[in-house]
């Protein structure tokens, strides 16, 4: 089965990004972050984007909703959502769709609060710059209820968010993302600064709240053990390319690209004493040109690359 059959097969997509390429311009050449990224979300669908840190991860999400800013640039591509070009369309067409249709949860967005704004007008902010003036109480209510559906207490809405711990303040970002109760969320590694149950809840808020909305989501991590528990498929980043994509089940258990192998096998477990130390990962200069690498189909929807000399030397040290 081809690919395009593949995506007909799971339903119209929600997003569709076909060969995205998004440069850096440095002092020392162009580095090539994303190198010619495809994929697509189903309705309801959670896909998860891993890979190490410098994959190319964030610039996918950025150039996924056209939010890319110098020294970043988009070289091709094209990203459509509910076939609509969002590349193509104009900027206030596009940011009428942002928020109602496109959400973000940046990376490191808890640390991005507004200090002196408590929380109750932070979410109020992103409801009428979209919106336009409400009636205080309606607002009241809709800002309450989004509390309500990440799990915080009424009492938050008064708060600042100094007075608030890591994982609230995360759940402030998702509430804030998902007021205008898009069709796609893009969470950027959302509980990457929090501890692992704090992780846990917080990961399972979002699950609830993609649920409770309907919505698809793309999950950007880098802990495999997670995205196992939370995703639909996985696609696996590896150098600005991606180099595995498939139902999370089957990538685990029968992975193909060896970064795939060394993400699953770098998951700790209580049975087996894991290496410690990643000896080397031989990733290519991030400035030279590399062709897209060809996904095949190994398994029903799941597609790997054929790995180039270099990245067969993914070599781990049993410490
Ligand atoms: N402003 C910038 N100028 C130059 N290069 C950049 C810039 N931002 C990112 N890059 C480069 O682009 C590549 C991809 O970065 P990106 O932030 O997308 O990685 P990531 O996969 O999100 O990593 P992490 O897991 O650490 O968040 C890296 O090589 C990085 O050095
Ligand atoms: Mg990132």
């Amino acid at each position: 089965m081809s690919e395009r059959s593949e995506r007909s097969r799971r339903g119209r997509p929600i997003l569709d990004v076909r060969d995205l390429r998004v440069h850096y311009s440095t002092p020392h050449g162009d580095v090539i972050a994303v190198n010619g990224v495809s994929f697509s979300v189903a309705e309801g669908e959670t896909l998860g984007l891993v890979g190490e840190s410098g994959s190319g991860k964030s610039t996918v999400a950025m150039g996924v909703l056209r939010l890319t800013s110098p020294p970043g640039r988009v070289v091709g591509g094209s990203v459509s959502v509910k076939g609509e070009d969002i590349l193509a369309m104009p900027e206030a067409a596009l940011r009428r769709r942002r928020w109602r249709e496109l959400a973000l949860v940046p990376q490191g967005s808890m640390n991005s609060l507004n200090p002196v704004l408590r929380v109750r007008d932070q979410i109020r902010d992103v409801i009428e710059t979209h919106e336009g003036k409400q009636p205080r109480r309606r607002l009241k209510e809709r800002v309450l209820r989004l509390l309500d559906l990440v799990n915080l207490p009424a009492r938050v809405y008064d708060l600042y968010p100094h007075e608030l711990s890591g994982g609230m303040k995360q759940r402030i970002c998702i509430a804030m993302a998902i007021a205008l109760e898009p069709s796609l969320i893009i969470a950027d590694e959302p509980t990457s600064a929090l501890d692992v149950v704090v992780q846990r809840t917080v990961a399972q808020t979002l699950l609830t709240v993609k649920a409770e909305l309907g919505s698809s989501m793309v999950l950007i991590g880098h802990d495999m053990a997670l995205q196992a528990q939370l995703v639909d498929r996985i696609a696996v980043m590896y150098a600005g390319n991606i180099v595995e994509i498939g139902p999370v089940r089957d990538l685990f258990r029968h992975p193909h690209h060896p970064y795939t192998r060394h993400l699953i096998a770098s998951i700790p477990s209580i049975r087996e004493r894991k290496p410690l130390v990643v000896k080397d990962l031989r990733r290519p200069d991030p400035r030279t040109p590399r062709p897209t690498p060809a996904l095949s189909e190994v398994s029903t929807g799941h597609f790997a690359a054929i790995p180039e000399a270099g990245d067969e030397g993914v070599v781990i040290s049993h410490a």
